[in-house]
């Protein structure tokens, strides 16, 4: 197995990890994100909601913010994982505002691993994919 491959999967159980950090009583649906800096450290997210529903914040974005407010800046792949109540049957895509918040931070080919299955397995595509004729200020 590559290095990438390994790094990849291991970020994809970090995310599984986070998953379980999730508080979301309103849709029970929980996702979970591990988030990898250019320098190798991890930050994670999972999801958490709100009685009055907008204020909820996606694992993607509670992941990207706790590092930026960390002080990190550069940053190499996020892993996400999602299911209903924890179960993982397919993968999870970003949603419309965490790929524009990723596209704050990170460069089209900043990685996605889009987490597949609880053993870790996972498909990868990359934010340029994701989200092309990307808002810039
Ligand atoms: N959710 C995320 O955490 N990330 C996404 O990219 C899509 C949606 C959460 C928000 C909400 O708590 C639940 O999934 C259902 O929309």
């Amino acid at each position: 197995m590559t290095e990438n491959k390994t790094t990849s999967r291991s970020l994809a159980l970090a995310a599984i990890e986070a998953m379980k950090k999730s508080y979301s009583p309103y849709s029970s649906f929980t996702v979970g994100a591990a988030l990898l800096t250019k320098d190798g450290k991890v930050y994670t997210g999972a999801n958490i909601e709100n009685a009055s529903y907008t204020p909820t914040i996606c694992a993607e974005r509670n992941a990207i913010f706790t590092a930026v407010h960390a002080g990190e800046r550069e940053f190499e792949a996020i892993a996400i994982v999602g299911g209903h109540k924890g179960e993982i049957t397919g993968v999870t895509v970003p949603c419309g505002v965490c790929r524009q918040v990723m596209s704050e931070f990170c460069s089209p080919d900043f990685k996605v691993i889009l987490v597949t299955s609880p053993e870790g397995d996972f498909e990868e595509t990359t934010l340029g994919e994701l989200l092309p004729y990307t808002f810039k200020l």
